[in-house]
């Protein structure tokens, strides 16, 4: 395949712009789209569009494809699993690849103390490890209400849309929410919610659970469980210190609420640990996995502490969840995330963050750099002093990418992510920030 060519291109070309009209007339029109991407053919971190032209993937399919496209190792493996069979309905039946997978879950989610002791329930999507993440709290404690945060997305069935506050768009003409979810202020240290700086933090904007929540809104042995994303995702990469993560663990311990993680985004190697959560120690009681956990294969998994799920049959399943290709397609993920692919993400994405954090004396829109790993996040203001959202701005930024040759997607309001396959080069790395310094060029009206 191509590299990614140093000019800037007229798009979307003609077979991607018929494609894009018929999708108009019979597509829902629910999807963003943010720009006319055809896909035509990928292969690791470079995709083709169907008029031939070629891009550098820093998207991934939002933070799916961690091995890159069409891994021949995960294509392999989902072809010998579908010359044997391609469904049998892990709901009433056994196949090894999904018992094989539960074992490799319970050597890598970081539950259970160390001792393996971890059961995974298999679904098809992010939202339904939510759901299934969700029912499981309720179910194992006897209690009803959830504490999400605000900014999170936990996908858009209806009881992980009522966790979800990322943007109001998601939520109207859609309640009612389901009852007895309770939003709380996330650690956003670039606009701290109780207006504090990083340094000698500790964790104040969830005296708001502590002080407010369970002293005047629900008793705290009324909460299932804490919804937590270790870095918010859709609601603008915003990494959370270790200390919240921390004080949010005392804190539903001391009153036996489960403390269920949403790495639906941040898991699976991208941010160079298999958790997000590994960083901060914190041993959470639940976590949910879609994602790049099967490499663009649909697969959701909530795994917990084994004695946590002990809910009987017939209480939950779903006919197609953990079918037997993406289960292949998962097993030979992570021996590739195990073997290199991790690594990769934390050493090509340091290169990408210094990348990224050395444009900001050139450019006054960017207002911060934060992530880890392969999961970057560029924050866009209009002033560094007021941070004024630069919302239309970061629309432009992320479009003039695309002309150029680099896929990025927004994230928040006026942030750009960095999510790209884990099999990125330290070259493409270097590709990426130039194209990105260009695009900011152009649309800071300087010449590009
Ligand atoms: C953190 C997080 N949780 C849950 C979801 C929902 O996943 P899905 O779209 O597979 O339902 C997403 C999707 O972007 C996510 O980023």
């Amino acid at each position: 395949m191509r590299t990614v060519p140093d000019i800037k291109m007229a798009l979307p070309g003609p077979k991607a712009a018929a494609i894009v009209a018929r999708d108009n007339k019979y597509v829902s029109p629910s999807y963003t789209r943010d720009y006319p991407f055809v896909m035509a053919r990928g292969e690791g971190a470079v995709v083709e569009d169907v008029d031939g032209n070629v891009f550098l993937d820093c998207a991934a399919g939002i933070a799916v494809n961690s091995t890159g496209h069409a891994h021949p190792d995960v294509v392999r493996a989902i072809t010998e699993q579908a010359q044997k069979f391609l469904h049998m309905s892990g709901t009433d039946f056994y196949y090894e690849p999904q018992v094989k997978l539960a074992e490799e879950m319970a050597a890598i989610v970081p539950v259970g103390g160390g001792t393996g002791e971890v059961r995974s329930f298999f679904s098809n999507s992010g939202a339904e490890a939510i759901e299934a993440a969700i029912k499981l709290a309720r179910y194992a404690t006897k209690r009803f209400n959830i504490i999400a945060f605000l900014g999170s997305f936990h996908g858009r069935t209806l009881g992980a849309l009522s966790a979800t506050s990322s943007k109001y768009v998601q939520r109207r003409g859609f309640g009612p929410m389901m009852p007895g979810v309770y939003h709380a202020p996330y650690a956003d240290c670039y606009r701290c919610p109780v207006g504090l700086t990083p340094d000698g933090c500790a964790a104040e904007c969830l005296d708001y659970i502590d002080h407010q929540l369970f002293l005047q809104v629900v008793s705290p042995d009324e909460v299932a469980a804490v919804v937590v994303e270790p870095i918010q995702g859709e609601g603008g990469y915003v990494v959370a210190p270790d200390a919240f993560l921390q004080r949010l663990r005392e804190m539903t311990r001391k009153h036996g609420i489960l403390l269920v993680v949403d790495e639906v985004q941040s898991g699976m190697g991208r941010t160079g640990k298999m958790f997000a959560i590994e960083f901060s120690g914190v041993e959470p009681d639940a976590v949910a996995i879609a994602k790049g956990i099967a490499s663009g294969m649909p697969l959701g998994v909530a795994s917990a502490r084994a004695n946590l799920m002990t809910w009987p049959p017939g209480a939950h399943a779903s006919t197609f969840g953990g079918n037997p290709i993406s289960c292949a397609a998962a097993l030979a993920t992570l021996k590739l995330l195990k073997e290199r692919l991790m690594a990769n993400a934390a050493t090509v994405g340091a290169r990408l963050m210094d990348g990224l954090k050395g444009l900001v004396g050139k450019h006054p829109l960017i207002g911060d750099v934060r992530g880890r790993g392969l999961m970057i996040g560029v924050e866009l203001v209009r002033d560094r002093q007021t941070k004024e959202r630069a919302t239309t701005e970061r629309d432009a930024v992320v479009n003039a990418a695309f002309r150029r040759g680099l896929l990025v997607l927004g994230a928040g309001k006026n942030s750009v992510r960095f999510s790209p396959p884990l099999v990125l080069t330290a070259a493409q790395a270097d590709t990426a920030v130039r194209i990105f310094d260009e695009a900011l060029s152009e649309v800071e009206g300087r010449a590009g």
